[in-house]
């Protein structure tokens, strides 16, 4: 006979609950929201079944609905009509993100966190997340020039969190001064530290009518690569980053686990666009239950070391969480 028995601490629901070592709590979720300018109704995304492309229109009211359930935050991505090398869009007051945040911040109220998301790719004609050299190549300090002045706008916007996903080197630094030197030095900086080449940025890239050609692999990290991601976490957390994060979530627990032992300021995770894609093919298909897989994809990034998800589950995830909903 056993004499160890650890399924004692599995037999009823209310020791289950008990027991359990990951809570999922609303406030540690982040709407990621694309806001496209143009357009006077929100437009589906195809690759993100009941994802939208909000319009200044509909943004309130999907802010509204985040704040009701609890949500952290919302996490801002800008779609503008007119792009171009330099990414002029980003810097303008009145481009689309700058727009969108003052919406949101006025739409959330102060119930939840407006941030945004701080790259040149949204707004590039040639799609990448920096500006070209006469040789085509991502000219990282060029790019930090832009990122500074994309910084200021968005900080006059009125966003609270900056999340820097371009993975140029010295970004954290250059953001951080740039923020400084005009006085906002209470915005805070979200860094996109490891952040993989990944293929699950696909849908993502429908959903931002992504203009890329080629590929990331000379700035983002490589996706065998478990100690760089580390080190770029370390050197954004030197360089002045409030927060650091893992992305994409799902594939790169390891990494996250790493992190998290590791930080001494709060670390996140991002669950991207391919991660929510193919929770939700599989689901329409009838090949996997829909909600016990949101929750168990979610609860394991927690529980790798995640402090805060971003997911574009999170008000539906929220509504659940709030109603003791998550069998
Ligand atoms: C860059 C950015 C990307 C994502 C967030 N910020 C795309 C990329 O690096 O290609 C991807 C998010 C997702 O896939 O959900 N601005």
């Amino acid at each position: 006979m056993p004499r160890v028995r650890p399924r004692r601490l599995r037999e009823s629901p209310a020791m289950r609950r008990l027991v359990s070592e990951t809570r999922l709590h609303p406030a540690e979720l982040v709407l990621p929201i694309f806001v496209r300018e143009g357009v006077s109704a929100p437009v589906p995304i195809a690759s993100m079944p009941g994802v939208v492309q909000h319009s200044l229109e509909s943004l309130p009211e999907a802010v509204a609905d985040a704040a009701a359930a609890g949500v952290g935050g919302v996490m801002l991505f800008g779609v503008p009509e007119q792009r171009d090398a330099r990414g002029s869009g980003a810097t303008d007051p009145d481009g689309i993100l700058n727009v969108a945040t003052r919406v949101a911040v006025e739409a959330s109220a102060g119930r939840l966190l407006v941030q945004t998301d701080l790259c040149l790719d949204e707004f590039t004609d040639h799609g990448h997340c920096g500006v070209l050299d006469d040789r085509g190549h991502v000219d990282n300090d060029s790019t930090l020039v832009r990122y500074s002045a994309m910084a200021l706008e968005q900080a006059r916007s009125g966003s609270e969190l900056l999340g820097l996903s371009g993975m140029m080197d010295g970004q954290v630094a250059a953001v951080r001064e740039a923020l400084d030197d005009q006085d906002f030095t209470d915005v805070a900086i979200l860094a996109y530290s490891a952040k993989y080449a990944s293929a699950f940025y696909g849908p993502f890239r429908d959903a931002v009518e992504s203009t890329l050609e080629g590929d990331r692999r000379s700035y983002q990290l490589d996706p065998g690569n478990r100690r760089e991601g580390l080190r770029e976490a370390m050197i954004d957390i030197e360089e002045g980053a409030d927060i650091v994060m893992v992305k994409p979530a799902g594939s790169y627990l390891d990494v996250l686990a790493d992190v998290a032992a590791a930080s001494e300021v709060p670390v996140w995770a991002y669950q991207v666009s391919g991660e929510y894609a193919m929770i939700e093919a599989a689901a329409a298909h009838g090949w996997i239950d829909r909600k016990r897989a949101v929750i168990e994809s979610v609860r394991g990034i927690r529980r790798a070391g995640a402090d805060v998800v971003l997911t574009y589950w999170a008000t539906e995830l929220a509504g659940w969480i709030r109603n003791g909903d998550l069998a």
